[in-house]
């Protein structure tokens, strides 16, 4: 496929750089912030008081947003992007996750904007300009900090959405390992399974090869699963999470996708479940990845077959067998690291199947892209397979 890549945030890599976040706020000419974060991760980590210390001593003065939930919502977002006219914030920064950024990403749309901001999400509109998002990431999985798309839940109607525009990539992402030091390991395996997801959807899009670009997903999937294992085993190991960081933002920057697309079957399917039932998005994917995988991997063996044999090393000849082998093998690691997955093993013993694959499908309107459109009955048969 023709393609455009353009990634233009500015990526601070490495240790204490976070104490370098008001030198860089102030190196674009910005005096007036709002600091967006989420529970209490960052207060008890010492970080909040880092940022503020780093602000201040540069001369940057700021408002505060805090209490972002994980699937962040509207109603919190709309509030940011009032309190940032009120204030005249001319940068939003976002200190924390995806969920974190996601509002951030949002906040810079919708305070310059004074129409129904949820119209951005259902296609109405185009967003025209944003105000500039700066991020100091905290755990390793979303991939919001170099990304393009923002997604929130409108608790109105319950529906989760997300969309693409070239404005939601962040000005600067300030990347620190040792932040993730303290993300506990459920959120670290949710974030593991995230970052492979976002180079899988791409990988498995229904595309012909792209030998540079699948070189880079494979070498990329490779080495989230050994750093992952690592990360899991040894919180504070440096190494581990610097490879899962990276990773988190080379899996959705789009370099993945360059002669490809990202297909988001995987995604859609999740996101009913995490609108629905709030849990967590990357243990969503580990119960959805299997079930859409063991459903379509006929229709494209050689495919899978090459997942299996460049990031499992699995030797089979036949390519549906080894195809079979590297499904599994990802199964039994999403386990090992302490993923569901099934419904029941995600916390949904009575999962509503009906009801989120007519969403997901938008009232049987449409399909998702994958080796076979998969369209309300597809998308039946892959929750099914979730049982
Ligand atoms: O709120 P706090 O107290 O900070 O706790 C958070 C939260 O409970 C905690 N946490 C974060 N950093 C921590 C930490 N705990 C201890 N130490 C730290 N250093 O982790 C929990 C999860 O945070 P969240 O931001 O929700 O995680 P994640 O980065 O996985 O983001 C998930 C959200 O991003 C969306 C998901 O749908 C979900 O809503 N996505 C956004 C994408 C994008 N914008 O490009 C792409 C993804 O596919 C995804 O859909
Ligand atoms: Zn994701």
């Amino acid at each position: 496929m023709e393609f455009e890549f353009c990634t233009p945030t500015r990526v601070i890599f490495g240790r204490g750089s976070e104490g370098r976040v008001g030198e860089i706020v102030s190196s674009y000419g910005y005096r007036r912030v709002l600091f967006v974060y989420g529970g209490g991760s960052v207060k008890k980590s010492g970080l909040y008081d880092r940022v503020c210390e780093s602000l201040a001593s540069n001369g940057i003065s700021f408002s505060e947003l805090s209490g972002v939930k994980p699937n962040p919502v509207l109603s919190l977002a709309k509030r940011g992007m009032a309190l940032a006219r009120e204030t005249g914030a001319e940068l939003i920064l976002a200190v924390g996750g995806g969920s974190v950024i996601d509002t951030a990403k949002e906040i810079a749309i919708g305070a310059l904007d004074g129409g129904e901001h949820w119209d951005f999400a259902l296609g109405k509109r185009t967003p025209e300009r944003a105000l500039p998002v700066g991020v100091v990431l905290t755990i390793s999985a979303a991939g919001s900090e170099m990304s393009s798309s923002a997604v929130l839940t409108n608790e109105e109607d319950g529906s989760k959405r997300g969309y693409n525009t070239p404005l939601h990539r962040p000005l600067f992402a300030i990347c620190n390992p040792e932040l993730t030091f303290t993300v506990d390991k459920y959120q670290t395996a949710s974030g593991i399974v995230d970052i492979l997801m976002h180079t899988l959807e791409r990988y498995f899009a229904p595309v012909p090869d792209t030998e540079i670009t699948d070189a880079i997903a494979l070498a990329l999937c490779r080495e989230v699963v050994k750093a992952g294992r690592i990360a899991y085993e040894n919180p504070q190991n440096y190494e581990a999470r610097a490879s899962l960081m990276w990773a988190s933002s080379l899996s959705h920057n789009d370099l993945t996708g360059a002669g490809r697309f990202f297909a988001g079957t995987c995604h859609r399917l999740e996101h009913e479940m995490s609108a629905k039932y709030d849990v967590a998005h990357g243990a969503g994917l580990a119960v959805v990845f299997p079930a859409f995988a063991k459903y379509v991997y006929r229709l494209a063996p050689e495919r899978f077959a090459r997942f299996a044999r460049e990031v499992f090393a699995v030797t089979l000849a036949d390519d549906l067998v080894a195809a079979e082998q590297g499904i599994e093998i990802l199964s039994s690691y999403f386990r090992s690291i302490g993923m569901p997955l099934t419904f029941g093993e995600l916390g949904i013993p009575d999962p509503d199947i009906l009801d989120m694959a007519r969403r997901c499908s938008r009232d049987k309107t449409i399909s998702l892209p994958s080796y076979i459109k998969i369209g309300y009955d597809e998308m039946l048969d892959i929750y099914r397979l979730m049982l």
